[in-house]
This record gives structure tokens, C-alpha cells and sequence, in this order.
């Protein structure tokens, strides 16, 4: 019988740090009204000094092992999305490596921005429906806190962006008709609109160093984002790739029982809903509380809705995210 991955646990981890929109008011010429109205954020989590990406997944996967009933010898492969690597190399996923202390098995980061978890998804998913692994464990970690513009010139920016890491324990079961398990993923890209949400800097392309006075000055490392072009495409390609996605499974959106959007804006995900009519309690958000936590963003909200009951077994999920790249992605997961 084939091989389908089945979710065997999730786990989540965010800043010790609590930084309402108060606290940017202090900081750069913005209101705490325009924050919440525009954006559906009242407060993100940013890491102190105790905590850095990789320990954000370690956390994240430590909890992921303990739902699944499993231990860091189990996992064959470690794959981790980011846009904020911990470092300019090796990837964060290394350091996740050391602190779990992964023995000698492969890891890889994945550089696919808000839709990196579902871009490491298929590619977890399609490694087991090989069945040369057994088990993935399949992370999105981001710290986005210590690069951003905290003046008024980068507002529309750093008011969105928290910092968490989620984990999900990708486990090989037999693709059983009702069974649980990742049921269809769909990934796209359009390279050509790469400059419209980015950090330009440090950069290999820059001659002769990757950052210098003029850059720093520039702001060239602090992110950039064409804030209503990528609104536009996110509100149009989200809805095209999740029918997309229930197509492929031969499913109607009336079959999924919970809608998890990516965390950028609420405004993007109620429009998403509004386009496809999903009734408002079928969508979960945790933005208000943890702002946009990029590749992190999904496998937080699956940890979440996992933990508090609102995934049961045999229920449908839908995941589908838009980001940086472009990219955008959906997946459609039979819980269990
Ligand atoms: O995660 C990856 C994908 N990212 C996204 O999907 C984000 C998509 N974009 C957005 O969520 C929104 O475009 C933002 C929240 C970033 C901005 O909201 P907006 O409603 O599109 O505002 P805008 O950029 O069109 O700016 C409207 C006004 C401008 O002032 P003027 O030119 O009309 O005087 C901005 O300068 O709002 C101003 N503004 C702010 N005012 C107070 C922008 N940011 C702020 C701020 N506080 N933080």
C-alpha cells in the first residue's frame, strides 16, 4: 500500500517577551488604533536574551516528540524553514541539530519566507512517500525582532512581524482511504516579484563587501515590503491555491472542518474567507497575539488548535500561507 505522512505531533514557542502596540507608539509615530484596525495585532512576542531561533525549534520539537510518544533517535531527517537564519551559514537547523542533540542525521534549511513550512511539508512528505525515511521532523523558525526597523520610517513593517518557531513530527503510515495523514500540497512561486517584500542586505552581489557604511545607511538590512501590492496578490493567490489544493483530494470546501491561514494581516485572512464564504468559526488566528511569525506562523497554529481540542481525529484541516518570493502554498491534512 502507498505511504501517506501522518502528523504525529506539534509543538510551538514563542518570545519571553511581550511588545504591545503601546510600546511601538513609543518608538516610531504610530497609534495603537491604526495598528489594531489595519492589522488585527494588539500585541507580538519577541525573544529576550535568553533565546535565539534554534532554541525556539528545540523547544518546539522537545514538545513535538512528547505528543508523538517519541524520542530524538526516531527522527531520520530535519528540515527547517526560515527567512531569519540564526546565522549567514551553516543553516539553523544545524544549531537545532546540536541542541537536540541529532546523532548524525541529515538537516537542511529551506528558504521559502511565510510559505516556507508548506514548502518543507511536501518535501518531508514526499521523502516519506518514498519510504527511504520514516520520520521528518519538519520546523518553521523565525526571529524576526533583531532585524527590523524600529523608527517610524520601517512602521509598516516591524509592527507586524513576532518571533516563534512550530514543529510538526511527520510519521510514514499506509495511505488508507479515511485515514489520517498530509492528503494533497501545493507550492507556487513567482521569482519576479522578489523585490517587492525583501531584505536587500548583507548581499554576496554586493562589491566589494556584503554590507558597508553606505548600505547600513541605505537601511538595505532592514526588510522592505510593498505592503499593498503583496496585500493584493496574497488575497487572490491564497483562494486559488487552497481550491487548488482541495481539487488535487477530490474535496470541497464544505468537507474541511478547520481553515488555518498564514498570520500576516487579519484583514488579508477575513478577506480570504469572505471570498470563499467560509463561515468565521471554521477560521482559527492567533495574530492578535503573536503578529506574523512567518514560516513559523502555520505549525504554531496547529500546535495550538492540536493542543486545546479543536483538531480531532478524522477532521480535516486546510493550511495555506502567502509570502515573500512570491510564494504561496496550501495543504490539506487529514487529522489523526
Ligand atoms: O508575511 C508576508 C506577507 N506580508 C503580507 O501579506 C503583508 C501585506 N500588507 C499589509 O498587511 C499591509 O499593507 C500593511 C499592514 C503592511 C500596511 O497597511 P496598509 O493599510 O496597506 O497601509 P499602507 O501601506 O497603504 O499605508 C497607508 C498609510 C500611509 O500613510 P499615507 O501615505 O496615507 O499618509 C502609511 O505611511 O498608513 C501609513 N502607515 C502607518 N501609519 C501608522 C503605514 N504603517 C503605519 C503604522 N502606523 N505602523
Amino acid at each position: 500500500m502507498p505511504l501517506r505522512s501522518r502528523i504525529a505531533g506539534t509543538g510551538m514557542s514563542v518570545g519571553n517577551r511581550v511588545v504591545t502596540n503601546a510600546e511601538m507608539t513609543q518608538w516610531m509615530d504610530t497609534s495603537e488604533e491604526w495598528i489594531e484596525q489595519r492589522t488585527g495585532i494588539k500585541e507580538r512576542r519577541w525573544i529576550d536574551e535568553t533565546q535565539r531561533p534554534s532554541t525556539l525549534a528545540a523547544e518546539a520539537t522537545n514538545q513535538a516528540l512528547e505528543q508523538a510518544g517519541l524520542e530524538v533517535g526516531d527522527i531520520d531527517c530535519i528540515l527547517l524553514a526560515t527567512l531569519s537564519g540564526e546565522h549567514d551559514f551553516p543553516g539553523t537547523s544545524f544549531f537545532l541539530h546540536e541542541l537536540i542533540d541529532a546523532g548524525d542525521i541529515p538537516c537542511v534549511d529551506l528558504r521559502a519566507q511565510c510559505s516556507g513550512f508548506l514548502y518543507a511539508l511536501q518535501m518531508g512528505d514526499a521523502l516519506i512517500q518514498t519510504g527511504s525515511h520514516k520520520r521528518v521532523l519538519v520546523v518553521g523558525a523565525e526571529v524576526h525582532s533583531t532585524g527590523l526597523d524600529i523608527s517610524t520610517e520601517g512602521r509598516d513593517v516591524t509592527v507586524i512581524f513576532g518571533d516563534g518557531a512550530g514543529a510538526t513530527l511527520l510519521e510514514a503510515v499506509e495511505a488508507e482511504a479515511d485515514g489520517p495523514g498530509v492528503l494533497q500540497i501545493r507550492c507556487h512561486a513567482q521569482g519576479k516579484h522578489a523585490r517587492r517584500l525583501w531584505t536587500e542586505g548583507p548581499s554576496s552581489a554586493r562589491h566589494p563587501h556584503r554590507i558597508d557604511e553606505q548600505a547600513l545607511a541605505e537601511k538595505k538590512h532592514f526588510p522592505h515590503m510593498e505592503g499593498r501590492f503583496v496585500f493584493k496578490h496574497a488575497v487572490t493567490r491564497m483562494p486559488e491555491v487552497l481550491l487548488e489544493t482541495l481539487g488535487g483530494a477530490s474535496l470541497e470546501l464544505d468537507d474541511v472542518d478547520l481553515f488555518l491561514f498564514h498570520q500576516a494581516n487579519l484583514r488579508i485572512n477575513e478577506a480570504v474567507a469572505q471570498r470563499l464564504e467560509i463561515p468565521k468559526e471554521k477560521v482559527r488566528n492567533n495574530i492578535e497575539r503573536l503578529g506574523n511569525c512567518s514560516a513559523g506562523a502555520l505549525p504554531i497554529l496547529l500546535a495550538e488548535a492540536s493542543r486545546d481540542g479543536s483538531l480531532q481525529p478524522g477532521q480535516l484541516v486546510s493550511l495555506t500561507a502567502f509570502g515573500s518570493g512570491f510564494t504561496w502554498a496550501s495543504a490539506v491534512v487529514r487529522w489523526g
